[in-house]
């Protein structure tokens, strides 16, 4: 993953990186780094490079550390995935003669066949993106190409998704190339002012608007002005400036202490927003839906579950049946696509490299791509025929809340459009909306706090659901597992008594979410077979049960049930890492935009 940005122009191009980093954050915290251009032929780059995140570094010290008023800097903000978290492995990274500066983001499959064809190289890092600034050294040096010449061979000979930003310290140009990782370049008017090439707008959306977009397999050479050439034929391609009318929506905690916190209670709100799609819209797809040879939900980790639930929901309410893929699974599926196929793949970010990659399986097989989307501009609404706003606003946190639970209210409002019951899904949402903003009170955050002080030195703990709160139940234990590092596993109710069982001990926690349908009684008595071994049982259910150790009630909303089920477990995991020390916003090991694969 990680965030890359770059600036060119009359501001102090150091600052303006470390504020557009700060904003990409969300992508990558392992180690971030910037490296300046300076004016000096001895040493014409000042770079600085941290572990950890950037948290409130201010200008004055990246100044203290980069010591000029460069006009050219480029940043990084890593996602290890080649070499450990360390400076040495920290972008950007030089090559041997240090005059030439790469940051990346992605993988460089073919990085060991590439090291090892430049052995003579003076590699100081494990990273695979090490290979590409001796490669473009390479090539300028052994084959005489001129810097931008060498840049794109390069870019040619690399496999796997990526995209990565160069400076050559002697001709002060900087290419941008893009293969397979997303890179977008800002610009003023005429071109011809200032430039910023970023991982995502949001990096620079303070200082314009305006936008020319890098196509993949295509760079942008900055060099007074923006060009831009195909990878492949190195024939330049025309652009034209766009302008993006798009705010990401409050981007500061509001004084909450985190963002989770505040994206889980701002859920009062984005139901409704969710809900407000264009009902034409919503029927024209679920038309599409009933005519297509098999819709394929896809997408990762939260959405993924979402997914799964849109194939629960389909069959109850729409009595059609769906599938739900995981997207780095999707490949295995493409011998049942064809031209009347359909794709909805499901992506907060809608940067993330497995949808992605899946989306371009189904585009190689003509499959028509429908997307549900919360970040206008994003490479998956541009790579998809159509799409849905899901309305969520920024979500900041890593962890995916609002998100999710908008997510579900969209595929619900197809479901029930597919049944030829629009308005009664809108009306159910609705009041579904209402609902969640009556429980979202300090009352209730008072009384799962309560709870999670009791669960705070559990390592462990069982989700159960059945039906429509299966996929609801595996959702609940991401969270659980993501934001405060509990072994959290989520379990069909039906499926305990099958092995898990065999791990509940006295103590053990088990969640279990209710709903008022036909699963019922069976989900309680799957709780009974816990609580019989020594479990601790947590109701989430809109009524008290005796077998209940603790309840967390919820409305009886019919089959918006797995939306308020997972609302009170989201508090329950935020409260828990806040007593545990670990950072909610941040969770260890993770990013919120998956962009390798
Ligand atoms: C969310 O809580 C997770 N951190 C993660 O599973 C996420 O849902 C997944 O990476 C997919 O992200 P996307 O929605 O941006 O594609
Ligand atoms: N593969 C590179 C590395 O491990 C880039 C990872 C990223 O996208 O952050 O440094």
């Amino acid at each position: 993953m990680c965030g890359i940005i770059a600036y060119v122009g009359n501001k102090p191009a150091a600052s303006v990186v470390l504020e557009g980093l700060k904003k990409l954050e969300y992508r990558g915290y392992d180690s971030w780094g910037i490296v300046a251009l300076t004016n000096d032929l001895q040493q014409p780059f000042s770079v600085i490079k941290r572990i950890g995140k950037i948290g409130h570094i201010n200008s004055d010290y990246i100044n203290e550390a980069i010591k000029l008023e460069s006009h050219t800097a480029l940043g990084h903000t890593r996602w290890a995935t080649h070499g450990g978290v360390t400076e040495q492995n920290t972008h950007p990274h030089l090559d041997c003669t240090g005059r030439i500066a790469v940051v990346h983001n992605g993988i460089v499959e073919n990085y060991q066949q590439l090291r090892s064809e430049l052995a003579g190289h003076g590699f100081v890092s494990q990273t695979d993106t090490e290979a590409i600034p001796h490669l473009i050294e390479h090539l300028m040096v052994k084959e005489g190409m001129s810097f931008v010449d060498a840049a794109r061979k390069a870019a040619g000979m690399l496999q796997g998704r990526s995209a990565f930003v160069a400076v050559n310290s002697g001709t002060k140009q900087v290419v941008a190339a893009r293969k397979g990782a997303p890179l977008i370049l800002g610009v003023h008017e005429n071109n011809d002012k200032e430039f910023f090439i970023a991982s995502d707008v949001t990096a620079f959306l303070d200082h314009t608007n305006k936008v020319m977009y890098i196509d993949d397999n295509e760079m942008a050479v900055i060099d007074g002005r923006a060009a831009f050439f195909n990878l492949t034929t190195g024939n330049e391609t025309v652009k034209r400036v766009v302008e993006i009318h798009w705010h990401r929506g409050h981007a500061n905690k509001e004084g909450y202490d985190h963002f989770l916190i505040k994206e889980i209670m701002e859920q009062k709100d984005t139901l409704a927003l969710a809900i407000n799609q264009d009902d034409a819209k919503i029927m024209a797809v679920a038309e599409e839906i009933k005519a297509a040879y098999g819709t394929f939900f896809v997408g990762c980790g939260t959405a993924g579950k979402v997914c799964m639930a849109a194939d629960y929901l389909f069959s109850k309410i729409a009595k059609k049946h769906v599938n739900s893929v995981v997207a780095s699974e999707f490949g295995n599926y493409q011998d049942y696509l064809t031209p009347k196929t359909l794709m909805i793949p499901i992506s907060q970010s809608g940067e993330t490299a497995d949808v992605l990659e899946a989306i371009d399986v189904a585009k190689s097989k003509n499959v028509k791509v429908i997307s549900l989307l919360n970040v206008f501009g994003s490479t998956m609404m541009r790579m998809s025929d159509d799409f849905f706003m899901i309305n969520a606003g920024a979500e900041r946190a890593v962890v995916s809340t609002k998100a999710t639970t908008a997510q579900l209210a969209v595929v619900m409002l197809l479901a029930y459009a597919t049944a030829g019951k629009l308005q009664e899904g809108k009306l159910l949402l609705m009041n579904t909306a209402a609902a969640v903003n009556d429980m979202l009170n300090p009352r209730y955050d008072e009384h799962i706090k309560k709870l999670a002080a009791l669960l705070s030195d559990r390592k462990d703990m069982f989700v159960i659901g059945r039906g429509i709160n299966y996929p609801a139940a595996l959702e609940a234990a991401i969270k659980m597992q993501e934001t405060c590092y509990t072994n959290a596993q989520g379990l069909a109710g039906g499926e305990l008594k099958h092995g898990p069982l065999a791990l509940v001990e006295e103590g053990t926690p088990c969640i279990v979410l209710v709903a008022n349908d036909e699963t019922k009684s069976d989900i309680l008595g799957n709780a009974m077979e816990v609580k019989a071994r020594g479990g601790y049982i947590i109701g989430v259910s809109p009524e008290n049960n005796e077998i209940f150790d603790y309840w967390l009630k919820v409305p009886d909303v019919g089959n918006a049930s797995p939306i308020v089920n997972i609302i009170p477990v989201q508090i329950l995991a935020y409260h828990v890492a806040v007593l545990r020390g670990c950072d909610p916003d941040f969770p260890r090991n993770l990013a919120k935009s998956v962009t390798v694969k």
